[in-house]
């Protein structure tokens, strides 16, 4: 080896310890200045086991063991200037990417990686509580690893060891800011979800704010600051704006804060001037920054310039090391530290033994979910339609239609290695597919029409009925499985009442034209958020990324052409995925086929969509060495 190739390897071998050593260099572009204040929080959400980072995109390519060193960084800040900072994660840490399920059993790395991050609110979302053993692990692990800042306002749980229903964790908890000693209460919500597996039960918020306890603790004495963090969104949530107004009820000026998550986006909040919240996105992309300052403090000596009055400010930091170095004051060499570099190690080591970069083919080209319009080459949604589902399911030469949702695809595809990763990354759920056979082609063909609401009939009437009772829905994982961006998706519809559907119409953030961004060059396509404060919430100016709406369902005709008018079949099979087994068998029974859950089989001996996914990739997208 020459000097060169060892210096060159030494530089990689501590590469390894910051950021994953597969992970893309972010690219430098401008960035804004992180407001700082007289309380600061740090503020993650719905980062559904993505402490990894984004290995596939540069701009999310700074991993859990990065954000604890840029932490350490900000802490150190704090201590010198008088201020604080606390951290605060609400919820959905489970479930989405390989690092978390991969592993049998699930979360096997997870619980220990995440523990290295000192956070003082932590919440529970509902993706810790669909399976009976995700709650558990939270009983078993989360809860005791921030035994200090794990709060659970309207969430029991069945102690697994004597069956007794009991609070997962304290209600709510009376703390004091180490510098400035800002005296806090604070709540850890979970939005009012149904979908639980039944060893948790989820009290509705507008029972949990009637209780004696919370109407205590919004009345004790001396308090500078509510903070309320939640699995719950910040716009259009009945829950924050019942716990906004009881609060208000009590106490008309103490100043309240909110976190929130749930939706996937970049968001900020004002309810008024002395109450504003942020979400901060989703997937480990957004280090959510909210600073206060004007606040009421036992101590002095901040060195931070107070403005007069109350003030709020945030930043969504892209969760690269261009930013974190820029914003911690660092550079290469001073960022890391021996906490983070362990965790990165961590990450590193679990993601070897999951062998999650194992390559199953490689992607010629980019699929988009719902950034390439639909349909068309770039498509993601296409490529399975056209592609995926006729490939893997003509084989038995029997006519038929299959449907799957388009919420069960979760991630784009990027041209490269499809890997063992990528597979929980694009499709994590675990259904199956089943079949109604024998199906008449007349109901059969209109059956994804009425998915995707466009028929004579809509799915608001579809919805109707199931009001009337007139369809006995189970208990589902059906409420929040949609990927954030694109407007309408069935399956965040399916566990909302009617009327809550205009909200999922609306457009969300990043498709927005902000006015007047400040345009210094963006360089890099990304969010360009637009909030109530404004259109200047992202650190890093970004080029405006298009996102395009999609349909609620995709559907493939396979072994008979529907086009031939002639020629279609009298009955087919429609195979669809089990998770919108209810909705297809609610629209056969609205076309006038009646077709019972016991009527229906297992197809495909079982297999999940990512098992199909990964299967047609092996098959057709080889790797060019
Ligand atoms: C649930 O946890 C138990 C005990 O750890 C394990 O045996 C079982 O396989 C888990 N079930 C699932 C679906 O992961
Ligand atoms: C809870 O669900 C499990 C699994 O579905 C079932 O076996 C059990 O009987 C249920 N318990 C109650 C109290 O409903
Ligand atoms: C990083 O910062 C330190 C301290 O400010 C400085 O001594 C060092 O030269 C910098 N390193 C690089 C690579 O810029
Ligand atoms: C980092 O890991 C090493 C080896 O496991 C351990 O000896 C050391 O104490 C750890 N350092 C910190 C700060 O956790």
């Amino acid at each position: 080896m020459t000097p060169l190739q060892s210096a060159l390897l030494l530089a990689f071998s501590h590469l390894a310890y910051a950021e994953q050593p597969s992970a893309p260099a972010p690219i430098s572009a401008p960035l804004r200045e992180l407001p700082w204040g007289q309380l600061n929080f740090l503020h993650t959400t719905d980062t559904h086991g993505w402490h990894g980072g984004h290995l596939q995109e540069p701009q999310y390519s700074a991993d859990w063991g990065d954000y604890i060193s840029f932490a350490k960084h900000l802490h150190k800040r704090a201590d010198e200037d008088g201020s604080d900072l606390l951290l605060i994660d609400t919820g959905d840490r489970v479930e989405g990417n390989g690092l978390y399920d991969a592993s049998n059993p699930k979360g096997k790395y997870t619980f220990d990686i995440f523990k290295h991050q000192n956070i003082d609110v932590i919440t529970s979302g509902n993706h810790e509580l669909y399976l009976s053993n995700s709650s558990n692990n939270e009983y078993y692990n989360t809860v005791p690893n921030f035994k200090q800042s794990y709060i659970a306002s309207n969430l029991d749980i069945q102690n697994p060891k004597t069956g007794e229903l009991e609070p997962l964790a304290p209600r709510y908890r009376k703390f004091t800011t180490k510098n400035q000693g800002i005296r806090i209460i604070s709540f850890g919500f979970l939005f009012n979800f149904h979908g639980n597996a039944n060893n948790t039960v989820v009290q509705p918020v507008q029972e949990t704010v009637k209780e004696q306890w919370f109407q205590d603790a919004i009345r004790i004495k001396d308090v500078d600051l509510f903070l309320v963090a939640g699995h719950v969104p910040v716009r259009n949530s009945e829950e924050y704006d019942l716990i906004y107004k009881a609060i208000r009820n009590a106490r008309w000026d103490t100043p309240i804060v909110f976190f929130g998550g749930h939706t996937h986006i970049r968001d900020y909040r004002k309810w008024e001037k002395a109450a504003q919240g942020i979400e901060s996105g989703r997937y480990m992309e957004t280090l959510g920054f909210l600073s206060m300052s004007g606040l009421n403090s036992e101590k002095k000596g901040l060195v931070v310039p107070e403005k007069s009055g109350l003030s709020y400010q945030r930043l969504y930091i892209d969760n690269n090391l261009h930013s974190l170095h820029h914003h911690s004051g660092t550079n290469a060499t001073t960022f890391s530290t021996d906490v983070g570099k362990n965790v990165s190690q961590a990450i590193y080591q679990a993601r070897n033994n999951l062998n999650l970069d194992h390559a199953f083919g490689c992607a010629p080209t980019d699929y988009w979910l719902s950034r390439a319009p639909y349909p068309s080459d770039q498509s993601l949604l296409s490529w399975l339609e056209k592609s995926v589902l006729p490939d893997t399911f003509s084989g038995g030469k029997t006519p038929s239609i299959v449907i799957t949702n388009t919420g069960a695809m979760r991630f784009d595809i990027f041209k490269g290695p499809f890997t063992i990763d990528s597979t929980f990354l694009v499709s994590p759920f675990t259904s199956g597919f089943r079949k109604a056979v024998n199906v008449p082609y007349k109901a059969a063909s209109q059956v994804l029409q009425l998915l995707n609401n466009e028929g004579p009939i809509l799915l608001e009437d579809l919805l109707a009925l199931k009001e009337q009772g007139l369809d006995t829905m189970g208990t589902h994982r059906l409420d929040d499985l949609a990927p954030p961006l694109p407007p309408v998706n069935l399956a965040t519809l399916i566990d909302q009442s009617p009327t809550k559907h205009a909200l999922f119409r609306s457009e969300q953030q990043s498709p927005i034209e902000g006015p007047g961004v400040v345009s210094d060059k963006p360089n890099i396509p990304g969010y360009t958020t637009v909030d109530d404060m404004g259109s200047d919430g992202d650190d890093t100016i970004h080029e405006r990324i298009k996102f395009y709406d999609v349909p609620n369902c995709v559907g493939a005709s396979v072994n008979f052409d529907p086009a031939d008018k002639t020629g279609a079949p009298e009955k087919i099979d429609l195979v669809y995925n089990e998770f919108v087994q209810d909705w297809v068998l609610l629209a056969l029974r609205f076309l006038g086929v009646k077709y019972e859950k016991e009527d229906t089989r297992s197809a495909l001996d079982g297999k999940t969509m990512t098992d199909v996914i990964s299967d047609w990739v092996g098959e057709h997208w080889k790797c060019e060495n």
